[in-house]
Order: C-alpha cells, then structure tokens, then sequence
C-alpha cells in the first residue's frame, strides 16, 4: 500500500460521514473534509452554504477550523482529505488554497477522493505556489 492509499484507508470514511452533514440546498454538491494532525486525531468539515451566496463556507476551511478549534498547531497538520459527489473531480477553491498555506505545513499533502481508488493528490505548495504571508 502506497503512502496516500495509507492515508485514504484512515481518512476517507470520516470524510465521507462528514459530506452527509453538508448543508447544501443550493448546488446540490455535498463535501467532506478531515484533517489528520500529528497527534493522529482527526477534525472533519462540510459545506455549509447560505443563501448570501458568498457566505458559503467550504469543507476544508471548515474542517482547518475545527482543527484550530481543538488546539491544533498551525503549520503543524500534513494531511487533508476531501470527498465530493456533485463535481467530476474536485480541485481545492482558491481561498482554501489560501487558508491551507497558512494553516497546514508547506509539504502537507491534500487528497482529493472521488471514491477510495479514484483520487487526486497535491502539496500544498503545488496548489498555491508563491503564497501570500505576512512577515
Ligand atoms: N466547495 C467546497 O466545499 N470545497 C471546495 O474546494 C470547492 C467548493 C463547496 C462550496 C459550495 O457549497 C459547493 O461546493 C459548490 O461550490
């Protein structure tokens, strides 16, 4: 078993429970989101959308915040797994790309599942190369 396949067989089920709790009534695409932190616990995410439409919150920053919210390090998390249903293949928005540089380590690795074997996989320093930070 690869290194990702490791960390889908961990991740996947609690992202996947997590997309079920997506509050989603305007496009209909349920996401799921979990980060494993060094400590190996795991803080899920969904989708919660608003009729505001620019409220929305996207799973991953829902789940980063969890993450926050349990006294998790930031820069210290390495893995990120996202399941969606409602898109072909789903590749991180560009404002959790963001929240992902400043909040994950540079060489976290973020899966993105379609099922357990149909996956796409990214450092975050290949999503968002040259980010933002204040120093
Ligand atoms: N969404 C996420 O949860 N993560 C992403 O990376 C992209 C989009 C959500 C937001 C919204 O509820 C729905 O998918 C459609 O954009």
């Amino acid at each position: 078993m690869s290194h990702i396949e490791k960390i889908i067989a961990r991740l996947y089920t609690s992202a996947f429970k997590a997309s079920e709790n997506a509050y989603a009534p305007y496009s209909g695409a349920r996401v799921g989101a979990c980060v494993l932190d060094d400590n190996g616990e795991l803080h899920t995410g969904c989708n919660v959308e608003n009729a505001s439409y620019g409220l929305t919150q996207c799973a991953e920053r829902n789940a980063l915040a969890a993450a926050v919210n349990a006294g998790v390090e930031p820069r210290s998390a390495h893995t990120l797994l996202i399941f969606a249903t409602g898109f072909d293949s789903l590749a991180p928005c560009g404002a959790c790309r963001q929240v992902m540089s400043e909040l994950m380590a540079d060489d976290a690795v973020v899966i993105s599942c379609h099922s357990e074997s149909d996956y796409r996989s990214w450092s975050v320093s290949e999503l968002l190369p040259d980010a933002f930070i204040l120093s």
